[in-house]
């Protein structure tokens, strides 16, 4: 089973001036590239332990992983999985706001919308070092705001992540240098709620 990266659903460019063309690029195509290529590498010879799973279903499944390839598989595969999610969140025609039941649960938990969005853009910016902040249905099928470290994907700990924010400098870098918080208060101008609802939706309905 060969793991890969998903499709852009935009160009490059498309996400100015929020994320510059450069940084999309080199993000998609050498970051991500470079977590595909190592996943793969490090699952050669697995081939029966990979036969029919999603790399999500690997990842939340975590225990499982032979013990020697685990810690790979918890940095590839989760560089992977997270980047993943995260450029297929973002549009250049982007929702602005959840609908539907999606909405009815972040105002039962959070109040408003507002609310939901300075509690994950608080966890992106307080994130210590390189690591995501993120929105997830936990165990209980309820919303959480959590961040993780590193390539850490919230499935290793049992939780299903719908919306993420990734906060390694190479996200942002070349055109916010040390200004972590303006990145993290432009990205909300691209983040497409109908794909975070999709999200929802599936992870709810299993
Ligand atoms: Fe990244």
């Amino acid at each position: 089973m060969k793991y890969d990266k998903w499709p852009l659903q935009y160009k490059y460019k498309d996400l100015e001036p929020y994320i510059d063309t450069e940084t999309v690029c080199i993000h998609y195509t050498k970051h991500l590239q470079g977590y595909v290529d190592k996943l793969n590498k490090v699952l050669e010879g697995y081939e029966k332990f990979t036969e029919g799973k999603t790399l999500e279903e690997m990842l939340y499944n975590v225990e499982k992983v032979p013990k020697e390839i685990r810690k790979d598989v918890i940095n590839q595969g989760g560089g992977v999985a997270n980047h993943n999610l995260y450029f297929s969140i973002l549009s250049q025609r982007p929702k602005k706001y959840p609908s539907g039941k999606l909405s009815m649960e972040i105002n039962k938990k959070y109040g408003n919308i507002e609310n939901l969005k300075d509690e994950i853009s608080k966890r992106a910016i307080n994130q210590f070092g390189s690591g995501y902040s993120w929105l997830v249905v936990n165990e209980k099928g309820e919303l959480d705001v959590i961040s993780t470290s590193n390539q850490d994907s919230p499935l290793i700990f049992k939780m299903k992540p719908i919306l993420t924010i990734d906060v390694w400098e190479h996200a942002y870098y070349l055109k916010y240098k040390n200004l972590r918080a303006n990145y993290v208060k432009n990205i909300w101008n691209i983040l497409d709620w109908s794909k975070v609802e999709e999200n929802y939706l599936r992870e709810c309905s299993k």
